[in-house]
């Protein structure tokens, strides 16, 4: 992927995106051998070779994961009651963090990284992307009900939408599959909740294109396939 060559720099954790601008137009970075001072110029990250004040930048190199996190663990970096986090979960030495959040007792699809701007994409509401729960309700969901959701309800004053609910079994109605936008922390729980249902599971089967593949509490490193597809879909 081409990457422009301040971010590239910043990247490295060297400066920030707009000092690595200055070092640029003061001529003190050269790219194999030469001296650019072209800020729009595009890194071929296999073949440039950066250099500021004469030192080698060695690009962060971003992870990608994609976790079927279990119940129990707490979507953080740590905690202070030092219950077990989903960063705890996956083994490496690059400082990652987890993309939006589930809570305690949600199971399912949870992506972590390194990589800021991937994050961003990727909760940032205004691409809407696209999340798909399986919920065990205490009791079976009325039509009347389901036709509220699909209108949407108030939480906290906030008009709050299922753009699609499916019954997996028909004669069972306490399990539900809602497709969701939003990215509202407790959402489900608080949809349902205003029209007087508890939430007993939640599980999350798809976040955008990732689906839980792979059996819960492991995971899995995401392609650079499907980082790509990312980037085409959203940006
Ligand atoms: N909505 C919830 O209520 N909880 C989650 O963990 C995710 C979505």
């Amino acid at each position: 992927m081409a990457i422009r060559l301040n971010k590239y720099i910043a990247e490295s954790g060297l400066c920030s995106r707009r000092n690595a601008e200055k070092y640029i137009l003061e001529g003190r970075v050269t790219i194999n051998n030469k001296t650019v001072t072209d800020l729009s110029y595009k890194i071929n990250e296999e073949n440039d070779e950066v250099f500021v004040d004469g030192e080698k930048i060695k690009p962060k190199r971003h992870i990608y994961i994609l976790l079927n996190k279990p119940k129990g663990v707490i979507t953080s970096t740590k905690d202070e009651k030092n219950r077990k986090t989903v960063v705890d979960l996956v083994k490496t030495n690059e400082k990652i963090y987890p993309v939006g959040r589930l809570d305690y007792n949600t199971t399912g699809v949870l992506l972590l990284t390194n990589d800021g701007d991937f994050s961003n994409l990727l909760t940032h509401p205004k691409h809407k992307i696209r999340k798909t729960y399986t919920i065990q309700l205490n009791k079976p969901l009325m039509n009347e009900d389901e036709n509220k959701l699909l209108k949407g309800v108030y939480i906290n004053r906030r008009k709050g939408i299922f753009i699609k609910i499916n019954f997996p079994n028909i004669k069972k109605k306490t399990l539900v599959e809602v497709a969701v936008v939003e990215g509202r922390n407790h959402f489900i729980k608080d949809m349902f909740s205003t029209l007087g249902y508890n939430v007993v599971e939640l599980d999350r089967k798809y976040f955008g294109q990732f689906e839980a593949d792979i059996p819960l509490g492991k995971y899995r490193v995401i392609s650079n396939e499907e980082i790509k597809s990312v980037y085409k879909n959203y940006n």
